[in-house]
């Protein structure tokens, strides 16, 4: 499914493209599921630039090895290239898109082998998010066991896990905002939070929720009002950590006096560029965070499964907002249905 031009749900269209072949460092995916994240609505909607002809979207996928490229040159090149075979289960985070179709290829780096525990299709639901959770609360906001958390768009696909991973590195309390009751009240059962507040009232609520203490850490995937909102909520030496325009507002243009007077840090995560610049950081956050899910700290609540061909569906839902959980494409629900194949490389779950 691509588009050759933004706009809205109804430029992804089906097109018929060669399978790519691995080069080196990368292996080949057959997708069984891939996943539906809001960074594909702003790829769509030109957010990230204009389309150079069919552009495929996708951010993370998981399927099956169907090809391992050379092992690249170099002492620390390969590595990752070399604890996959043919036939092992995988899911991927997808730097450069694509996972909207029947075959991707991945950097070796970015192919996370599937613990037994997880199938496919939560598998094609993790990479991205559990991954982008890890990275925001460990690496970004540096989360430390006792602290309390604030997780704004608490109940899509990076909140609920982030919410979980919240607790399983040591959270004393996890909070949530969202935009409706209803939502707030899916967010408290799926994903465990203390408390869920609609996002208009959450400063006063934060304040009374902590006894006016406020909160160690805030998760910012929005922007905006509650960007700015936000650091008046933050505990002395508390972090807002930044990683999404859900709301697509202009970007702020903050004095720097006031986070110095107030013990504040602003702070910031992009898996993009730790892809480029810290690939192994990014495995290893991949890696621990697919470890905390098999053992069952995180669930990834599915909430939605649609057709490939129906990712326009999925689409609309997530663009309005509407969407709870985790959203996946069938691509070839089949694969699942293979026997495990194990490569004599590929059982070391840690293979960074
Ligand atoms: N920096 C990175 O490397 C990175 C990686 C992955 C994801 N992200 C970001 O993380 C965020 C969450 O991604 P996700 O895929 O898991 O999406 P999601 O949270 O499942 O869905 C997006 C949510 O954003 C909220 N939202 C706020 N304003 C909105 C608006 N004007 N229109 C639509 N939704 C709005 C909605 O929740 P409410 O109804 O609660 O407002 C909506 O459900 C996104 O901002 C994404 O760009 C960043």
């Amino acid at each position: 499914m691509a588009f050759n031009k933004t706009g809205g749900p109804e430029v992804l269209h089906l097109v018929d493209l060669p399978t790519p072949t691995p080069g080196p460092d990368e292996i080949l995916l057959r997708v069984a599921y891939a996943g539906v994240n809001y960074g594909e609505i702003q790829h769509r909607l030109g957010d990230f630039g204009e389309p150079e002809g069919e552009t495929v979207t996708g951010l993370e996928a998981a399927g099956v090895v169907a090809a391992v490229g050379e092992r690249a040159a170099g002492e620390r090149a390969g590595a990752a290239v070399s604890a996959v075979s043919v036939g092992d289960r995988v899911a991927a985070y997808l730097p450069d898109g694509g996972g909207y179709a029947e075959y991707v290829v991945v950097p070796a780096a970015f192919a996370f082998p599937l613990p037994d525990a997880l199938d496919l299709r939560t598998g094609g639901a993790a990479a991205l998010v559990l991954t982008t959770a890890y990275g925001v609360l460990a690496g970004a906001a540096r989360l430390a066991p006792g602290d309390t958390v604030l997780i704004h768009a608490a109940a899509g696909g990076v909140g609920g896990v982030a919410a979980q991973l919240a607790r399983a590195l040591g959270a004393r309390a996890v909070y949530g905002t969202v935009s409706t009751p209803e939502k707030a009240a899916y967010a408290r059962a799926a994903f465990g939070y203390d408390e869920v507040f609609v996002r208009d009232d959450f400063p006063a609520a934060v304040t009374a929720a902590t006894s006016g203490r406020g909160v160690d850490v805030v998760l910012d995937p929005v922007g905006g009002p509650t960007r700015l909102a936000s650091l008046d909520v933050l505990a002395p030496f508390g972090r807002v950590a930044v990683y999404g325009e859900a709301a697509r507002h202009p970007d702020l243009q903050l004095p720097v006096l006031p986070l110095w007077k107030n013990n504040r840090t602003l702070t910031g995560y992009n898996i993009g560029d730790l892809a480029r610049r810290a690939p192994e950081t990014l495995r290893a956050h991949a890696l621990n965070a697919l470890s905390l899910a098999a053992a069952g700290a995180v669930r990834l609540d599915i909430t939605e499964e649609h057709d490939l061909t129906d990712a326009a569906k999925a689409h609309r839902l997530l663009g309005e907002g509407r969407n709870r959980g985790k959203t996946v494409l069938r691509v070839d629900a089949s694969s699942s249905l293979l026997p495990l194949q194990r490569g004599p490389a590929s059982s070391s779950p840690s293979g960074v």
